[in-house]
């Protein structure tokens, strides 16, 4: 029914039917990036919050194109003010998009734009189509209201930052996993930079002794669902 494709850092793409959506589309500056900015096509982007790293390539991907980017409220007004294309939306909330259901999670972070504006509360994203729900997290701490999201929804994939210093490291990654119960767990957010190295393969094992299914995706990389 749909595929997920990896590019590096936290950009994650989402096909559905007919519908391609990125999620923080990082490529100019993302080492890691498989696509370059010319090869950048998208109906929607969804953004977790407005951080360079996140925000990405958006506004040249969108502006001019038929791309609506979806993102919390304040982020949204500062796109819009830049001529893009938004549907805007705040924590806990919930759309039935042509493509499937996004729903905002908490993430416990900060957000402000490349240039420094308020940008107001960062997000995770809970994409539901048919019967499969993928969870990205954005950039966030561990924070026991994970258990919350997960009891409260199925989730079939879960992009989990495990890179440390800005957001979760290994352990707390592996701890989230646990109170999402996630069938299926994704690392991202982890060797873009040096400050951010992390070893993918600990963390599969780690997550592997929980009885939880880990795949280590490289950018280009796909999942079938
Ligand atoms: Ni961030
Ligand atoms: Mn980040």
């Amino acid at each position: 029914m749909g595929k997920l494709i990896y590019h590096g850092h936290s950009f994650l793409e989402v096909i559905l039917n007919e519908h391609k959506i990125y999620v923080d589309p990082f490529i100019t500056g993302n080492p890691l990036c498989d696509l370059k900015p010319e090869n950048a096509s998208c109906n929607y982007i969804i953004l977790t919050h407005g951080h360079a790293d996140h925000f990405g390539n958006t506004i040249e991907i969108a502006r001019g194109n038929d791309v609506k980017v979806i993102a919390t409220a304040e982020l949204s007004y500062y796109l819009e003010a830049k001529g893009v294309s938004t549907h805007a939306m705040n924590l806990g909330g919930s759309f039935q998009f042509p493509f499937g259901r996004v729903k905002l999670t908490l993430a416990h972070h900060s957000s402000s734009t490349p240039d420094g504006t308020y940008a107001g509360d960062p997000a995770g994203i809970l994409l539901s189509a048919g019967d499969k729900t993928v969870f990205h997290a954005g950039d966030t701490a561990l924070f026991y209201d994970m258990k919350l999201i997960g009891d409260y929804h199925k989730i079939d994939y879960a992009f989990l930052p495990v890179g440390d210093n800005f957001t979760m490291g290994i352990d707390d990654a592996v701890k989230a996993a646990e109170f999402l119960n996630a069938e299926t767990i994704i690392p991202v957010h982890y060797n873009t930079f040096e400050i951010i190295k992390a070893d993918a393969n600990e963390f599969k094992r780690k997550i592997e002794s929980i009885g939880k299914k880990c795949i280590v995706m490289n950018a280009g990389d796909e999942i079938n669902f």
